[in-house]
């Protein structure tokens, strides 16, 4: 597609701009392509960067990363912008409170740090459906990531409210933004689409302009779909791997621009049931050594993994979906909880060897010229000069935790006693079971619910054909699904669906409250628990730990922590941030939704340090007790 016109501002932010940034026509990041090398603001630079993900990290601990990333020596971070978290529903969009991907551009802009930004419109990043929205799947014909003009309207509808959003933030345009990644790793993708590729590079030039630097970026097998004329190409790959080899296949695609490793592996997530992932510091630190000696650019992925609170985890597709785990830990050099590791200090010593001495300097003590550029929207240009420089300025400690409990969580009731307030509009009636996208429900549970007509009097099989069941379901009788759910030989039709508000009702317990039963017995299926529980003082970052508990869902204060999965492992505990947490004075609930197994103390722990590295290693088998009597109600909990 040919480029369109320039992208048109709202009229009255020009003269703002103009009036903050007097130098803003001297500001300018290029490729250098005689000398291989990059250029800011006319003279050589080079970028040691590093990833972090605004999503993954709540709002008021922001600063504080990208502060500890910057006194690490990096001088860029690099993030994707997830479509789905920023559009639930076409046409609403979200940009508040920790979606506030401007305020997150800010913090960094305070934190020294150039941007490196990766808006996708797929981002992979093991998040929920790869940062593609969910309702894009309602129209079931349409072929994701191709250019079918189906997939291809939405997001040029999306890019049109994101794009001019950033267009200030671009680093000519006064802003940090240095370059911006088209697609992700798209030559891993099977379609290999140069239209859908081309299409975007387009719609890119044209809410953007000529002058921001557009980059692919693919691992070395990738390269040949993934990058486009035109598009400055970078690779990706680990520590593991031969860089020389790597490094000689990208001179193919890009024969004399910079080196660029954009996603430098420092780790590597985790598999609910796998082992725990860890890379060791000696083959990370060594491999980013042979690069900066080389001369090369590099964006270590992740520098900070952070936290999949709520449903956002992901799921490779290997033959069959395997789930990320809640943590993103990633043995990354900043942990979850925002811990300077000995694997930091390990790679601030390489960085700092690989910069010329006369650029060292000393950063303000504590806190990088905050006070200086605080309420500054834009950076003004001599501050860019550090660019050049690492800061070795001191690194915060790890922040204090603390440990607290056990605690006893009591049976507020089973899920289906609360079916009215979980689902107040009532259930949708469909002859066969409807998806999770068709009745818009993009993520949580949804209860499918059928009467039988007829009397099973012998054990009888129950299955759903084709694997159809691409989530999780429980089957309960007497108390999502693409395939109609089949017993014996019979069709089971003449559904019912609940699309459950399972989070609302948490956050505004009281029905908890109204409806307390006269004494909870024993639960049957899925079924809520909650305790009540004070502070001292403000409180500190802890871990929740969930020993002999199954499955579920668990939140703080009605936050959507994420999912536990204690029976599978290797995740054993949550991170729990301090700010989730309310101050002496007040009660703290915490609340889980146990899908499977209570155990018999129904309890849970406090610790000051994280369990994420023990699997059961054992097959984990699931029970379903087969035979159904009488005329029946057959129910399915499905979870997405
Ligand atoms: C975002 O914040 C604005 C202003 O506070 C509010 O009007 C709007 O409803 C919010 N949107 C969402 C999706 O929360
Ligand atoms: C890495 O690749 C280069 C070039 O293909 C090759 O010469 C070298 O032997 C490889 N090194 C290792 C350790 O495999
Ligand atoms: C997981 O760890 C255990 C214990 O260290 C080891 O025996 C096993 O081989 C590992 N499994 C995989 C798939 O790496
Ligand atoms: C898990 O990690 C802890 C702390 O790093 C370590 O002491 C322990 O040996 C590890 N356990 C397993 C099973 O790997």
């Amino acid at each position: 597609m040919a480029p369109k016109k320039p992208l048109c501002l709202p009229s009255l932010l020009l003269p703002i701009l103009t009036l903050l940034l007097p130098q803003a026509d001297t500001r300018s990041f290029v490729v250098d392509r005689d000398n291989g090398r990059f250029l800011l603001d006319g003279v050589p630079f080079r970028y040691v960067s590093g990833s972090l993900h605004y999503f993954r990290v709540p709002r008021v601990l922001w600063a504080d990363r990208l502060f500890k990333m910057r006194m690490s020596g990096l001088n860029a971070v690099q993030f994707y912008v997830p479509w789905n978290y920023h559009e639930p529903e076409p046409g609403v969009y979200n940009f508040n409170g920790s979606r506030d991907l401007i305020a997150f551009l800010n913090e960094a802009t305070i934190a020294n740090l150039l941007v490196i930004l990766r808006p996708g419109p797929y981002i992979c990043a093991e998040w929920e459906m790869g940062g593609l929205p969910a309702w894009l799947l309602r129209k079931p014909t349409i072929h994701l990531r191709t250019s079918d003009p189906d997939f291809l309207a939405a997001v040029d509808s999306w890019f049109k409210v994101l794009l001019p959003k950033i267009y200030p933030w671009l680093y000519h345009n006064g802003g940090n933004i240095i370059s911006i990644q088209v697609e992700n790793e798209y030559g891993s993708y099977r379609a290999c689409d140069f239209n859908y590729m081309r299409h975007l590079a387009g719609l890119f030039r044209a809410l953007l302009g000529d002058k921001i630097l557009l980059f692919t970026t693919d691992g070395p097998e990738g390269l040949r779909c993934g990058s486009l004329q035109g598009l400055f190409t970078t690779v990706d790959f680990g520590p593991a791997d031969n860089m020389t080899r790597i490094f000689t296949l990208l001179r193919k695609y890009e024969p004399n621009g910079p080196l660029v490793n954009s996603e430098y592996y420092t780790g590597w997530l985790d598999y609910w049931g796998q082992n725990h992932s860890t890379r060791s510091i000696p083959t990370v630190t060594k491999g980013l050594e042979n690069m900066l000696k080389l001369g090369a650019s590099v964006n270590m992925y992740m520098f900070h993994g952070g936290t999949n609170f709520g449903y956002w985890n992901g799921a490779d597709e290997k033959g069959r979906f395997i789930p990320i785990t809640t943590s993103y830990d990633y043995d990354a050099p900043i942990s979850e909880a925002g811990d300077p590791t000995p694997k930091l200090f390990a790679l601030r010593n390489v960085i700092s060897k690989a910069f010329p001495e006369p650029q060292v300097k000393n950063f303000a003590q504590g806190s990088p010229n905050r006070d200086y550029l605080y309420g500054f929207p834009m950076v003004p240009k001599r501050i860019w000069a550090q660019f050049q420089e690492i800061p070795l300025g001191p690194l915060p400690p790890p922040s204090p935790k603390m440990m607290l409990g056990p605690l006893t969580l009591h049976l507020d009731g089973d899920l289906l006693a609360f079916l009215d307030f979980l689902c107040p509009q009532g259930p949708i009636h469909s002859i066969l079971p409807l998806t999770f996208e068709a009745v818009k429900q993009d993520h949580g549970f949804m209860l499918y619910r059928t009467y039988l007509t007829y009397t099973v009097s012998e054990p009888t099989q129950f299955w759903v054909p084709n694997n159809g069941v691409h989530d999780r379901a429980y089957v309960m009788v007497d108390g999502g699904l693409l395939e109609p759910p089949v017993l014996g030989q019979t069709i089971l039709t003449h559904w019912l669906m609940f699309p459950l508000k399972v989070d609302k009702l948490v956050k505004w317990w009281f029905p908890f409250q109204l409806l307390k039963r006269s004494h909870p017995e024993t639960p049957s299926g899925p079924a809520f628990y909650s305790a009540t529980f004070p502070i001292s003082g403000s409180g500190r970052d802890t871990f929740l730990f969930l020993p002999g508990w199954t499955k579920g869902q668990v939140w703080i204060n009605g936050f959507n922590l994420g999912r536990y999965w204690t029976k599978r492992g290797p995740q054993h505990t949550l991170y729990l941030p301090r700010p989730l947490l309310f101050p002496s004075g007040a009660l703290n609930r915490i609340t889980l939704l146990e899908l499977e197994n209570v155990p018999p103390q129904p309890q849970v722990q406090f610790l000051d340090r994280p369990i994420l590295n023990c699997t059961l290693r054992k097959t984990y088998i699931y029970s379903l007790s087969a035979g159904v009597q009488g005329t029946s109600e057959l129910m399915q909990l499905s979870g997405h």
